[in-house]
């Protein structure tokens, strides 16, 4: 210790003498602690303030938690319940270099769709995401890492046909000539994980032939009026398929998962929905299934060139409406 602080010090031990208040007279040190209690005693309403406060503070979070837990009770009594399905469902990301980062993020979101819908289905399926790589990884990363911590899907970075056995595979391509009437819970299907506007039409049917493994497409036609192409987004069939097995029914399952303002009609109900869109023409740029709209007219009065520009047009619009 130094000699000033030395010197300091004994001072105060000194105790340097000072009038105090009253009569009495107070050391410095003294003074302190009486001035400290007078605060302690002033502050003690507002100590017990506070206190009230925190309580009342951790009383809501507890009834913010609860409201919580019984908030979604159905997604919890789903997954209590949830009876998992051993179909394999893959969306095949090996299409990736020819998605521009738009549609990239696109797909982005329906994957997370088809993620969030399997976690509160009645019967999930075995979720695998393969070739997971490139653009889409990059995005997965950059805009929600959350993603590492998905439950319940597999994430492969090699393609489907390194990870699954060839004879248990089916392409879903709406461009197959095989209709599927069943569902084969030992099989695992693959749906294409891409958004192109059908730019590349076909592609996944080629990628299904080259590869030498079944495919099959989704029976809409004989479920649902299609005007056009029934080439859906990658959440919806994912979803159908989801549908499917909570169901059993077809036509139930493209109901509840395709919109109606996409004009789905069920077939043999087409002249009621046909009366209606007359009614009301403001939603007749409705895509896909059953849309009964001007430019349809005017593609049959201007032959097969315009014709095919409505259809890709249609399937953009398409998958706009897909998440
Ligand atoms: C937006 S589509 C991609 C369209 C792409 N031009 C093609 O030929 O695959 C995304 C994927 O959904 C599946 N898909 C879409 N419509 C389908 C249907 N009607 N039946 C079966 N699978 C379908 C296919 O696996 C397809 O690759």
């Amino acid at each position: 210790m130094s000699s000033d602080a030395v010197s300091d010090s004994r001072a105060d031990e000194n105790e340097q003498e000072v009038q105090g208040g009253g009569n009495e007279t107070l050391s410095k040190r003294q003074r302190k602690k009486l001035l400290k209690q007078q605060q302690w005693e002033e502050q003690r309403d507002l100590r017990k303030q506070k206190r009230k406060e925190r309580k009342q503070q951790r009383k809501l979070e507890k009834q913010a938690q609860a409201e919580d837990r019984t908030d979604c009770p159905d997604r919890k009594r789903f997954r209590k319940e949830a009876e998992p399905s051993p179909l394999r469902l893959v969306i095949d990301c090996s299409f990736d270099n020819l998605m521009m980062l738009k549609d990239v993020k696109k797909l982005h979101k329906q994957i997370q769709r088809c993620y969030a819908e399997n976690r509160r289905a009645a019967h999930p399926v075995q979720f695998y995401i393969t070739s997971h790589g490139g653009q889409l990884k990059q995005n997965m990363d950059e805009i929600n890492k959350g993603w590492v911590n998905w439950k319940d899907v597999h994430i492969k970075s090699e393609h489907f046909h390194e990870v699954l056995s060839k004879e248990d595979l089916v392409y879903l391509t709406s461009d197959s000539p095989n209709i599927l009437q069943e569902l084969d819970e030992a099989k695992a299907y693959v749906i294409g994980g891409l958004v192109d506007h059908n730019h590349h039409k076909g592609i996944s049917f080629k990628r299904a032939k080259e590869l030498g493994i079944a495919h099959a497409q989704l029976p809409l036609g004989s479920f649902v009026k299609m005007n056009s192409r029934k080439v859906l987004a990658v959440n919806h069939v994912f979803e159908i398929m989801l549908a499917y097995l909570e169901k059993r029914d077809w036509q139930e399952a493209f109901f509840t998962v395709l919109p109606q303002r996409k004009g789905a009609i069920p077939v043999g109900q087409e002249n009621k929905q046909e009366q209606d869109e007359d009614e009301d023409e403001e939603d007749s740029d409705t895509c896909e299934p059953g849309t009964q709209n001007n430019e349809d007219t005017k593609d049959q009065r201007n032959g097969k060139q315009e014709e095919h520009e409505t259809q890709q047009n249609q399937s953009d619009s398409c998958e706009r409406t897909a998440v």
